[in-house]
């Protein structure tokens, strides 16, 4: 997979601009506050169908401008695409693939694949459960487009029945349409549950091979799947919902089910984010992430694009080579603000004020 074109038009900063990164290491140099992290943006926009620092697209329309828009076009074996994103000021966005309009977003998921690793993401590491099962979602989202679909339609079945709960401490006669959502959860839960566990499984394999390699071997990385309702099928997530129920009507929230899951990352047993340092918590990291590269490629036989927000200064010399070495077959668009003795053989791109230097 890789991108062949990226045109951005009153995106953020960029007034407009063409980009056509190489099939390898792609160096975009700059000073801050150029735009560097907004280009990144917007192939992680055309990836995701969001941003990953707002969920307002607004934010992403260049000051005053009354429209921002993006153009892909990514290759992947046999095939291109271009993808249109158009992000009017005061309307809805509008999304086409190929030349026709998306009705939802989660169509253009799995169409073209990245792995974004930026200093923030050491949240997955260091923060709560929230963050890991962000990672999870969006990890198994791209890798497994029906995924995304499923979680959707759980999260618009919770909702519905959180404020069904509320509703009830008015109107207890409510009470008998209640089974209708536990009967939803239910099925949509086991099924993601499912998906995360073997996810997870695999995450964990590979993370402990990569992580083994980057730290030379010291300490070994292990990333277990706790779900919140160990509940091997349908019948028995239910049974769980029922058991639970008391508990949601006094609380009037639904307390139990996947929205709680957690992934416990440890470090020889031990958790990372209570006992790691900043270091092993940034290889960690580094570690899983590199993991969801060679996940998605064996899952849909293609390389996803790479992209380095502002990670290579982080990272000590021997991490740096070994990061060198894992990326050479994948197309890579590493940020950073001095050029880097680290990457000869990159093609060099230098951002100044929302343009592209030729
Ligand atoms: N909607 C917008 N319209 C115009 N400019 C914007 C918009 N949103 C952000 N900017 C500008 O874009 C610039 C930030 O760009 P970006 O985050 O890509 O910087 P960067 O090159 O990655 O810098 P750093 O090295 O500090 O990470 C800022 O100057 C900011 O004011
Ligand atoms: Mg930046």
């Amino acid at each position: 997979m890789r991108i062949l074109q990226i045109e951005l038009t009153n995106f953020r900063n960029y007034a407009h601009c063409v980009f056509a990164p190489e099939k390898g290491i792609n160096l975009i140099v700059g000073e801050n506050a150029q735009g560097k992290t907004n280009l990144l943006e917007a192939v992680f926009y055309c990836c995701f169908g969001r941003s990953h620092r707002t969920s307002r697209d607004r934010d992403l329309i260049r000051y005053e401008a009354p429209f921002a828009r993006i153009d892909v076009r990514s290759e992947r074996t046999a095939t291109t695409h271009d993808i249109r994103v158009l992000l009017p000021r005061d309307e809805g966005r509008k999304v086409r693939v190929d030349g026709a309009k998306l009705t939802r977003i989660g169509e253009l998921m799995g169409l073209t694949t990245c792995v974004l690793f930026a200093p923030e993401h050491l949240s997955i590491v260091k923060d709560g459960p929230v963050e890991r099962r962000r990672f999870l979602d969006m990890e198994l989202s791209q890798t497994y487009p029906a995924y995304f679909f499923l979680l959707q339609q759980y999260m618009r079945a919770l909702r519905q029945r959180n404020t069904l709960l509320r509703a009830l401490k008015e109107q207890p006669q409510l009470r008998a349409t209640l089974p209708v959502w536990d009967q939803q959860l239910s099925s949509l839960g086991s099924k993601i549950l499912r998906y995360r566990a073997a996810f997870c499984e695999t995450l964990s394999r590979l993370a402990a091979e990569n992580h083994r390699e980057i730290s030379g071997g010291r300490e070994q990385l292990s990333v277990t799947y706790k779900p919140d309702l160990e509940a091997p099928d349908e019948a028995a997530f239910l049974r769980a919902l029922e058991q639970a129920q008391k508990e949601d009507l006094r609380r009037a929230t639904t307390t139990r089910g996947v929205h709680r899951d957690e992934m416990a990352l440890d470090l020889d047993g031990r958790e990372i984010r209570a006992f790691g340092s900043q270091g092993q918590q940034r290889t960690a990291a580094l570690a899983l992430k590199l993991s969801e590269l060679d996940l998605l490629r064996s899952v849909t036989g293609e390389w996803p694009i790479l992209m380095l927000d502002d990670v290579m200064s982080e990272l000590d010399e021997r991490r740096q080579r070994y990061l060198l070495e894992r990326i050479l077959p994948v197309q890579t668009l590493i940020t950073a603000t001095a050029e880097d003795a680290a990457w000869p053989s990159a093609r060099r791109f230098v951002v100044r004020g929302g343009e592209l230097q030729p």
